[in-house]
């Protein structure tokens, strides 16, 4: 049922990742409709969505989900992010894992050459130029696993728990959440205007449509890869290691 446009026209990259839409098993997981980051407009949540996206937080306080994204709106960009796809555009990846096997490999010029850089976490560059490279257009953070970014880095919230959203808005306000299951960090260095959240229905996305249902919920590298995938027209994996 896909209108044909959406993937006729492609890129104008050597590959395109619409380019896959060809593909039986791929066309079969991948849905491009699923918006990968929130916005005002897109943020209602089906009723399933809402269940299961609550279900993975251990308590489940009452909080309003419709205030918190207001919230988060009145601070952060409200955009429509990357509808931008077209026939001219190239805009090619990187996603940076945290493995080891990066060091000594000499990769770290190839990363920079990425339009987009995404790093995991805390997964540092400092010191490891030459491997890792030195460019970070985005950092996928949760408050457990949050660092300082500089302001050339977009932040990328992935909200496992309604509880992150309330962190993010607290690190820019009143810095006054400094625990959800364990201490967090209670203010973050970032640019306030390059700050994205994941949509939740994304993660379910993932979780439904690429692991199969397979665990409990997918980690934070296989999202940023299918996150990639969206949003880029192609995509490398750097450390990532099976
Ligand atoms: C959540 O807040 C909105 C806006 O303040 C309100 O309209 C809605 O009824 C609330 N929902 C619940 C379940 O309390
Ligand atoms: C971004 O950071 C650099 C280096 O810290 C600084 O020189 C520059 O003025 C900053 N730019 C903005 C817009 O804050």
């Amino acid at each position: 049922s896909f209108d044909d446009s959406i993937f006729e026209a492609s890129c104008s990259c050597k590959t395109c990742v619409m380019g896959f839409m060809d593909d039986d098993w791929f066309v079969y997981r991948y849905d491009p409709t699923i918006p990968a980051l929130l916005n005002r407009k897109n943020s209602a949540l089906r009723r399933d969505t809402h269940k299961w996206w609550r279900g993975l937080q251990s308590s489940t306080p009452r909080v309003n989900y419709t205030e918190v994204v207001d919230q988060l709106f009145s601070l952060f960009p409200d955009k429509e992010h990357y509808s931008d796809a077209s026939p001219d555009r190239c805009r090619t990846c990187a996603v940076v894992g945290n493995s080891a096997n990066l060091v000594g490999s000499h990769y770290g010029s190839l990363i920079d050459l990425h339009d987009v850089v995404f790093r995991l976490n805390k997964g540092p560059t400092k010191g490891y130029e030459k491997d890792v490279g030195s460019k970070t257009t985005h950092r996928i953070l949760y408050p457990e696993s949050a660092v300082d970014l500089d302001n050339s880095t977009h932040l990328v919230l992935f909200p496992f728990k309604i509880r992150d959203m309330q962190w993010l808005i607290s690190t820019f306000t009143t810095r006054h959440i400094t625990h959800t299951y364990t201490r967090v960090k209670s203010s973050v260095n970032a640019d306030e205007n390059k700050v994205m959240i994941l949509h939740p229905a994304f993660i379910k996305y993932v979780y439904e449509k690429w692991l199969l249902k397979h665990g409990r919920y997918p980690s934070t590298g296989f999202i940023t890869i299918l996150f990639a995938l969206h949003i880029c027209d192609q995509v490398k994996l750097f450390a990532f290691s099976v």
